[in-house]
């Protein structure tokens, strides 16, 4: 089928390029013209795995073009996907500008008939607003139809999960709209869960609140054995077996970044408050997973004392491995708070340096993660990348000018860490400690 994507952002390629690898014939739009001339040179404007092979495959296949007029997407695609971003505004309200924008040019460009369907993460009516705009701004008679189709990719996993999800929502209101859903689909093989406009769109935001909240669960915990002296890793994966909990997003950590998480928890509390349901236990998910990151900086200003001019390296930039998305990045939130305290800050990201340099020019950007630790009062791990994890602590201790690491993400070997005579905190764990 002929589809068209409006918006090449993460959700956007990502959707095309996996459509394209489906067989389908995809037109992806976007008005960033520097964005479009990397692309069609093949060349991803993020980090994704597998995502430059993809896009170079179909600009190969003819099975991906790209243009810089949504006008040409309402010509193209039988189906139209609108991916645009819908940034947060004040306490979690979505900033629906770009949706409302492209709702107007396919009205004022529809000819034909036209699926029209919503795959940005947005709040519970949007499909209808949508709706409703299309028709005020159609010229003539054309009929059209609005769908919502939520993504649940993961960024570092996302073409994975795309091309093999666990299921596809559909959120239609018509028998057409359902069929071409049916025909587009069919190529994935897993559940197509099929509802109303307002139940797909709620799906999105309560499935990442849970998870959300799933990981503040498990961070809340932490805290309580930090102070009775439990394992953290022992009690969710004693909790993890029961099949009706599970054992996923349940790892205690600095806190959930990223584009998705804070967002959506944010917008379901806003969202049921404007709809008079208050929403105190969802709040209470955001406002627990600001203070982990707190209480993390915390120690570590506890343990070093004074921070001006103390030396600090960190691992791990990303607000999680295999991406060099910084967007709340708890990593950045902890550099914010040890620059404002004075220290001096040694940075490494296997992808992300790039990026942060940007932000921060006057950190320093080390070539490899023993160089950050190179003559550093103190090391602190933000992201659990695999080269964190393998990482020679012997090499580690000896860079160091003090021995003392803070594992923000349980992701060091503690028994080496031992023999070694690290001092090592972690989170939700006793203390390593020299004998
Ligand atoms: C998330 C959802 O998983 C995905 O379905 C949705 O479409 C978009 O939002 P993403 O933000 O890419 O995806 O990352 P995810 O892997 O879910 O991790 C989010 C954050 O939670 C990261 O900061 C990660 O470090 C943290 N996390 C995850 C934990 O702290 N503990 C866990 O057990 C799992």
């Amino acid at each position: 089928m002929k589809i068209s994507v409006i918006g090449a952002g993460h959700v956007g390629l990502v959707t095309g390029v996996c459509f394209a690898e489906k067989g389908h014939e995809i037109l992806c739009v976007d008005h960033d013209t520097e964005k479009l001339a990397r692309l069609r040179k093949g060349d991803a404007p993020f980090y994704e795995p597998g995502m430059p092979e993809l896009l170079q495959r179909h600009q190969a296949s003819k099975r991906l073009q790209f243009s810089g007029r949504t006008e040409d997407a309402v010509d193209f695609g039988q189906a139209i996907f609108i991916c645009v971003g819908t940034p947060s505004t004040e306490r979690g309200k979505a900033d629906m500008t770009y949706v409302e924008k492209v709702a107007q040019t396919i009205a004022e460009n529809l000819r034909e008939y036209r699926l029209v369907i919503e795959k940005s993460t947005v709040p519970i009516k949007t499909g209808e607003r949508i709706r409703r705009t299309i028709s005020r701004y159609v010229r003539g008679d054309v009929q059209f139809d609005v769908a919502s189709n939520p993504e649940f990719l993961r960024e570092g996993s996302a073409i994975e999960d795309t091309l093999k999800p666990d299921r596809v929502v559909v959120g239609v209101d018509s028998a057409k709209a359902e069929s071409l859903l049916r025909e587009i689909y069919g190529g994935f093989n897993c559940p197509f869960v099929v509802t109303s406009v307002g139940s797909a769109e709620l799906i999105k935001h309560a499935s990442n609140s849970f998870l959300a909240l799933k990981i503040t669960y498990a961070n809340w915990l932490s805290r309580l054995c930090e102070t009775s002296g439990a394992d953290v890793d022992e009690v969710v994966n004693g909790m993890g077996l029961d099949h009706r909990i599970g054992s996923h997003f349940l790892r205690a950590g600095i806190g959930y970044g990223g584009s998705c998480f804070p967002k959506d928890v944010d917008a379901l509390a806003h969202i049921s408050e404007e709809l008079n349901v208050p929403a105190p236990m969802i709040r209470l998910i955001s406002d627990t997973n600001k203070d982990q990151l707190q209480r993390f900086y915390e120690r570590i200003e506890h343990e070093l004392w004074v921070l001006q001019d103390k030396t600090i390296a960190i691992w791990g930039l990303a607000f999680k491995p295999n991406t060099d998305d910084l967007r709340e990045a708890p990593a950045l939130r902890l550099i914010e708070k040890l620059k404002a305290a004075g220290a001096k800050l040694r940075v490494h990201d296997p992808v992300a340096m790039a990026n942060t340099r940007k932000r921060y020019p006057d950190l320093y950007y080390a070539k490899d993660p023993i160089d950050a630790a190179a003559g550093a009062d103190a090391l602190a791990v933000c992201t659990e990348w695999p080269a964190y994890r393998e990482a020679d602590l012997a090499k580690v201790k000896a860079s160091l000018r003090v021995p003392l690491v803070f594992d923000g993400r349980n992701c060091l070997d503690r028994k080496r860490a031992q023999e070694l005579g690290l001092t090592l905190f972690g989170i939700g764990k006793a203390p390593i400690k020299p004998r």
